[in-house]
């Protein structure tokens, strides 16, 4: 078995055989092509400076989209285009837009983190948008700069347009053709034997359910790879040798969502990206939450099928989709088993799924009409944290009384957890201010928090009940009333 990882890099074809699968854009693009315009700053998908943009055909049409090249893996380039802070200047040597808007704005000091902001800048100017502030404040946030200042990049963000080159249609078909010649019908199969250690490493890439769910049973001890921003790291920080890996990204049956008149099913290779619009429009409170997991590069690769499988206590989709009634599909072989996701989390670093059987896709149940839902996210910094505390709440109240409550909060317990006692306090008495204190003193039995870097568990409990009194207030139209009462009284 050998295989070979086939992608565009400005207009032409790249082929690699025997390419460790594990080995990163980042490192690739440094050690092999010389390319050192993506800097390495971090390795760990938080600073942006090694910030490239893939371009994928979603049917007929050429998507990009920025990414993290240090926790992303060579062979995941495999039928798209990559395209980095070299791929930019125009044959006359000139400037790209984007890099001239930063020049004018006075956006680079000592150009360490440039690139990155480039290519992700030049991810939204490639997709036609012209961004406006709090787009760019959301674009850039996976980006840090030490020494510029957010101002003037923003500013360059805001001006990147004016001088915008129109496109090219002949060269676009070119790159979209290009592309589709590369695409491919079975799955990718390389092997590779590490010179150091002689260990034999193999990766695959299969294209179907089907053929996920044979080369899982085949390799049952083979790590899953979707985003790669859990299991980058792995490589980048832990030093962790992955021997088998069956990338689940080219599965196309596990890239949709499918909307029926009951629920959103969401594949397991969805990236966030593509779910968040989705979620929003039914959960507003859960796209928001979303939208702050990690960056707009880290939610460009990770997927919710991978923040699931991970498991891990602090993990945001979690607790936003049990306060929802989701469910998980798992699949081994050509059986399927479908469980209410807070029981797919065992214990810490514990989940129900079996070797060779791997997440097929969540389903996500439509509110109705008497549902209040709330999510919440309490990190250190606003954007580009991970939660200390995350808490959702779904409410169904009808004629005043609580018919189901679905709590559910992450970074309280080992694993995401719902919270029996305070459910149980509330489902078929009145939804009233005096029932939620009972809830609030109910979560002491739900709940024994840690205490670590991220918060006291003390601070954990307290912000875990204020947040049920704050669900409440806002879902009873108090906190309006209040807020409005209050800011009349400050201007009378
Ligand atoms: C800088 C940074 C910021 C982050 N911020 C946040 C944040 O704010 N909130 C948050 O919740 N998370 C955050 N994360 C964590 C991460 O983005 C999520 O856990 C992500 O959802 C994992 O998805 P992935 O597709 O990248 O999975 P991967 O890294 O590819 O895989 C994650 C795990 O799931 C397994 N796996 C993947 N797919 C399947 C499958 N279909 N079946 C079985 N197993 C599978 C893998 O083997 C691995 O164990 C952050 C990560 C980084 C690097
Ligand atoms: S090097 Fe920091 S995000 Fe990749
Ligand atoms: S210009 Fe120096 S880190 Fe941004």
């Amino acid at each position: 078995m050998t295989g070979t990882v086939r992608f565009l890099l400005d207009g032409e074809y790249h082929e690699l055989r025997d390419v460790d699968p594990s080995l990163s854009v980042l490192n690739f693009l440094r050690y092999q092509l010389a390319r050192t315009g993506t800097k390495e700053g971090c390795a760990e998908g938080d600073c942006g400076a090694c910030t490239v943009v893939l371009g994928e055909l979603v049917g007929d049409r050429l998507r990009y989209r920025a990414v993290n090249a240090c926790i992303l893996f060579v062979p995941t380039l495999d039928g798209k285009e990559l395209i980095t802070v070299e791929s930019l200047k125009a044959k006359d040597g000139s400037l790209h837009p984007v890099q001239q808007a930063l020049v004018d704005s006075h956006g680079s000091q000592c150009g360490f983190c440039t690139p990155g902001f480039v290519m992700s800048l030049y991810a939204l100017y490639e997709e036609g948008e012209t961004p406006d502030r709090a787009r760019l404040n959301d674009a850039l946030a996976g980006n840090l700069c030490r020494c510029t200042g957010y101002g003037p990049i923003v500013e360059a963000g805001l001006r990147m347009t004016e001088a915008r080159v129109p496109v090219d249609a002949d060269a676009l078909q070119e790159r979209v053709d290009a592309l589709k010649s590369l695409k491919r019908h079975e799955t990718l199969k390389l092997s590779h034997k590490d010179r150091l250690t002689g260990n034999e490493k193999v990766y695959f890439a299969p294209v179907n359910l089907e053929g996920l769910a044979d080369i899982s049973l085949a390799y049952p001890d083979a790590t899953y790879l979707a985003g790669g921003t859990d299991v980058g790291l792995w490589v980048t920080k832990q030093h962790r040798e992955l021997a088998q890996i069956i990338y689940v990204g080219d599965v196309e049956d596990m890239k949709h969502i499918d909307i029926t008149d009951r629920s959103v099913e969401i594949g397991a290779g969805v990236s966030y990206t593509d779910a968040v619009e989705v979620l929003a429009r039914h959960y507003p409170d859960m796209g928001e939450l979303i939208r702050r997991i990690g960056s707009v590069q880290i939610r460009n690769s990770g997927t919710i099928g991978g923040n699931i499988a991970n498991g891990s206590p602090i993990g945001d989709s979690m607790p936003a989709l049990i306060a929802a009634g989701a469910t998980v599909t798992l699949r081994m072989g050509a059986l399927e088993r479908t469980m209410p996701l807070e029981d797919y989390f065992i214990d810490y670093g514990k989940q129900d799924r079996q070797p060779g059987e791997f997440v097929a896709r969540v389903s996500v149940p439509l509110p109705n009409e008497n549902l209040h839902y709330r999510a919440y996210k309490i990190s250190k910094r606003f954007d580009q944290d991970i939660s200390a505390v995350c808490a959702c709440f779904a409410f169904e109240v009808n004629k005043g009384k609580i018919e189901e409550a679905r709590i559910a909060y992450g970074g309280m317990a080992a694993t995401p957890k719902r919270a029996a006692a305070a459910e149980r306090a509330l489902v078929g008495e009145a939804f009233d201010a005096d029932r939620i204190e009972q809830a609030v003193a109910a979560l002491a039995e739900d709940f024994s928090p840690i205490s670590d870097m991220r918060a006291s568990a003390d601070y954990r409990m307290a912000v875990a009940q204020n947040l049920l009194r704050k669900a409440f207030i806002e879902m009873s139209g108090e906190a309006d009333i209040r807020l409005v009462g209050e800011r009349e009284a400050a201007h009378a």
